[in-house]
């Protein structure tokens, strides 16, 4: 079973990520994470990244796609991946059903958890007292907000006319929008 989930900065991906892929025993892939991971790892071109990421611009496409090609080919990831974060661009989208039809297999479904910007503003602005992510800075956030609309809106269209795409709203305690997105997947 492969499952994206798709929403704004801060709409709770990460957070519901986490704990479908352990109750589901689903693998999963969080290109955020990673580009901090690799970011973390130093190095010149890894350099140029940490610019555009720490800024809110999103890494290139080709870049994006090799971490995703490189992991889903690792154990763990024969017959099951969510998606967090990845796709955020049609020729992302593009490219990963490439990559899954290589192995027989497809997205099944494309959860979009939406919730108000003003809301998801608040939640980046408390977790950057904690977290100390270098994008959590009000400009940087609404460059995030920015790019989601321009850039990654787009694959809802994408995915709604190959039939996949479900829609739940990100607003309430984590455990009623767990309910919400858990509903939407059915686990064969
Ligand atoms: P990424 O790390 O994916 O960041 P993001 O999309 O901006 O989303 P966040 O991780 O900030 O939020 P989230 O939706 O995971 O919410 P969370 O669960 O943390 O990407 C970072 C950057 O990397 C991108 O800007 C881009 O530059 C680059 N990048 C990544 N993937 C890329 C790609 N495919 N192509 C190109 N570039 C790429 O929750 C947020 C906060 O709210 C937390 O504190 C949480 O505890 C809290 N919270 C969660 N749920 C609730 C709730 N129900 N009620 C109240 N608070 C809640
Ligand atoms: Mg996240």
């Amino acid at each position: 079973m492969y499952v994206v989930l798709i929403g704004r900065p801060g709409v709770g991906k990460g957070t519901q990520a986490q704990r479908l892929c352990a109750e589901l025993g689903l693998a999963r892939i969080a290109t955020g994470e990673m580009l901090r991971e690799t970011i973390r790892s130093g190095g010149e071109d890894n350099q140029k990244i940490a610019a555009s990421i720490d800024g809110g611009n999103l890494a290139a496409d080709d870049v994006i796609m090799k971490l995703v090609k490189d992991r889903l080919s690792k154990p763990g990831f024969e017959n099951s991946c969510l998606f967090d974060g990845v796709p955020r661009t049609v020729a992302q989208a593009e490219a990963l059903d490439e990559l899954l039809w290589r192995r027989n297999a497809k997205i099944d479904v494309a959860v979009e958890i939406s919730a108000d910007t003003d809301e998801l503003v608040g939640r980046l602005l408390e977790r950057a007292k904690i977290e100390k992510r270098r994008d959590d800075n009000l400009e940087a956030i609404h460059r995030r907000m920015d790019i989601f609309t321009r850039r990654t809106e787009p694959i809802l269209e994408y995915y709604q006319e190959r039939g996949v795409l479900r829609s739940v709203d990100g607003l309430g305690t984590r455990d009623e929008v767990f309910g919400r997105i858990r509903n939407c997947i059915e686990v064969r």
